[in-house]
């Protein structure tokens, strides 16, 4: 089947992220993303694009702070009550019924009841034609819940279960990584 180029993420499976951040007047938010990337191994930084028209946007222009979440398949329906277009004095905690989470770092708070937690400060924002911004952050505190660890300090695939999906026509297709059994050495990408 041939598709439509618009339609190439219904081939590429996708995070999904919880976004929390706080508006100049404290407002907590919350926004589900999808469109993440951690920019290259072994550096600390993590984009995202968002549309303009994100309360995201507006509060991480205002404060240059934010907090990407992990959440596991739990808390789809969550995910799904954030994903509606509150009006801005809103807060997202309360409609989504999650708990607030003092962060280390930045004043936007976290999200307790995630796998784990980037604190991120803007680092850049990249904007094209008006329209939507790629926001690059430098995490500065990361952390998740020992309770996802395995004894030699791997992520538990099978115990966090994190959200990720994979684009329809109409919707999203949630679904969680799962181990195959392969595990590869950085170092065999190398001809030396
Ligand atoms: C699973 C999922 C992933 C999403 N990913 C993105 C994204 O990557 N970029 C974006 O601009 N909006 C995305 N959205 C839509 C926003 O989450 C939604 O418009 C939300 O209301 C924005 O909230 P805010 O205005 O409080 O920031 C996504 C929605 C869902 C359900």
């Amino acid at each position: 089947m041939i598709l439509d180029p618009s339609q190439r993420g219904r081939l590429l499976p996708l995070p999904v992220v919880l976004i929390s951040t706080v508006d100049r007047s404290g407002v907590r938010n919350i926004a589900p993303y999808g469109n993440v990337m951690p920019i290259l191994r072994p550096l600390d930084l993590i984009a995202f694009a968002s549309w303009f028209r994100r309360d995201t946007l507006e509060n991480i222009r205002a404060t240059e702070e934010f907090v990407i979440n992990i959440p596991s398949i739990d808390l789809v329906d969550a995910v799904m009550i954030c994903s509606k277009n509150y009006p801005k004095d809103v807060d997202e905690f309360e409609e989504a019924k999650l708990t607030v989470r003092e962060s280390e770092k930045v004043k936007a708070p976290s999200i307790a009841e995630c796998i784990g937690w980037m604190e991120c400060v803007l680092e850049k924002e990249v904007v094209e034609e008006g329209k939507y911004a790629i926001i690059i952050g430098k995490v500065v505190y990361l952390e998740v819940d020992d309770q996802y660890l395995t004894a030699d300090g791997a992520i538990d695939l099978e115990k966090a279960r994190p959200l990720s999906m994979m684009l329809g026509k109409d919707g999203m297709q949630y679904t969680y990584p799962r181990q195959i059994g392969e595990e590869r050495r950085y170092a065999e990408m190398s001809i030396r």
